[in-house]
């Protein structure tokens, strides 16, 4: 069965319709989602206050954009909040109306999609693969010269799972405001690097009115079915365009108090984060040792692999693993990537003995 052209990173139900599968049975290392669930803190207290639902919530979110404020150490005027990082991208990129925007791929599908929604061009920047995905910034600063009008970077970027350090994205994004050009860096993940300081844009918003960066819930506080997202900018010019593109009321009394509290859940966070660190560890030294495979070195939750053996094919381990209900990402369907790779994210740990065991026999027995 071809699955790539259907098949997006944690798309459970249609995996489970598709395959016959009980969707609750399925062990989803596709959705880059941590493992550990919603936080307690949280869970406890949506309990308690299920009656918001009759309320209204606040229209201008004040205390939530505080919350977050505190959360990324940035004054909660720079803070807007939107229905997931979707709502966000899609309004943002609503508000600038880019005609050449320039993308770093491979990368997340949503922002082209918007970009030619919205009338304007998307050019990538291929990341190169003989580069292991990794940025070359001198090329890349030649390029940026060139006639664009936005900036897209994922970073850390899902598929390949690199990084652009705070140094580099200092030289970018200064080189962006010179040249008029505004960037958006979403960083959905970075809260799962080791040091999300060290990669996170979020220091320079304030100094940089031509930044925007873009965050959410969906996977470091497993809460995608929230819908909660949120961007930090400094342009008030930029946030009041955004906002006037968006529905009040966008986020729900329960997502909004919800998220409040995640982002206070101290206790859950360290957990994932050292959850996070030690099994992105122990997978990497698995798969070093793992036969007919590349592997991309990542910064956060997730990895990008490459089958060496020209007879297997990422739909092949896709359909073979997700008969034992393990469901991976088969990335063909990525630019720049092909039917040799595949991604899976970091559950837990006995989750991911058994999707490396299975990885292993299934690669070496077509050798
Ligand atoms: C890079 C990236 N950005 C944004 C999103 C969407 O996140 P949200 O659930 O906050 O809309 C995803 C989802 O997979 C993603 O991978």
């Amino acid at each position: 069965m071809k699955s790539k052209h259907y098949l997006h990173g944690g798309d459970l139900d249609r995996v489970s319709e598709m395959y016959h599968i009980d969707k609750d049975t399925i062990w989803d290392f596709s959705g880059n989602i941590n493992p550990l669930g919603i936080s307690p803190k949280a869970k406890e207290a949506l309990k308690k206050n299920i009656d918001l639902i009759a309320t209204y919530p606040d229209r201008n979110y004040t205390s939530l954009k505080q919350t977050i404020g505190a959360y990324c150490h940035i004054n909660a005027s720079h803070v807007i909040v939107g229905n997931g990082s979707t709502e966000l991208i899609s309004i943002v990129i609503n508000a600038v109306k880019p005609q050449n925007a320039l993308v770093l791929g491979p990368t997340y599908s949503e922002y082209e999609r918007e970009i030619a929604l919205n009338g304007g061009l998307c050019h990538y920047y291929a990341l190169k693969e003989q580069s292991e995905f990794i940025l070359d910034i001198e090329n890349f600063m030649n390029e940026l010269k060139k006639d664009y009008d936005m900036l897209i970077v994922c970073n850390p970027n899902n598929p390949t799972g690199t990084g652009i350090t705070l140094d580099i994205l200092t030289l970018i994004i200064s080189a962006a405001q010179k040249l008029d050009i505004f960037a958006m860096i979403d960083e959905t993940y970075i809260e799962f690097c080791d040091d999300p300081s060290a990669y996170s844009a979020v220091s320079l918003a304030k100094d940089f009115d031509h930044l925007l960066v873009i965050r959410g819930v969906s996977k470091f506080f497993s809460s995608p079915g929230l819908r909660f997202g949120y961007c930090i900018c400094s342009n008030q010019g930029l946030i009041a365009s955004t906002q006037k593109l968006q529905n009040p009321w966008s986020i729900n009394s329960l997502a909004a108090f919800a998220a409040e509290i995640m982002f206070t859940d101290k206790a859950y966070i360290e957990h994932t984060h050292s959850l996070m660190a030690s099994e992105r560890t122990r997978i990497l030294h698995a798969l070093s040792a793992t036969p007919s495979i590349h592997v991309f070195k990542p910064v956060a939750n997730f990895v990008l692999l490459k089958i060496l053996n020209p007879s297997i094919s990422s739909d092949y381990v896709l359909n073979a693993l997700i008969k034992d209900g393990l469901l991976i990402r088969d990335a063909s369907s990525f630019p720049f990537l092909d039917d040799r790779f595949i991604r899976f994210c970091f559950l837990k740990p006995n989750q991911n003995d058994v999707l490396l065991s299975k990885l292993k026999d299934l690669l070496t027995q077509k050798n």
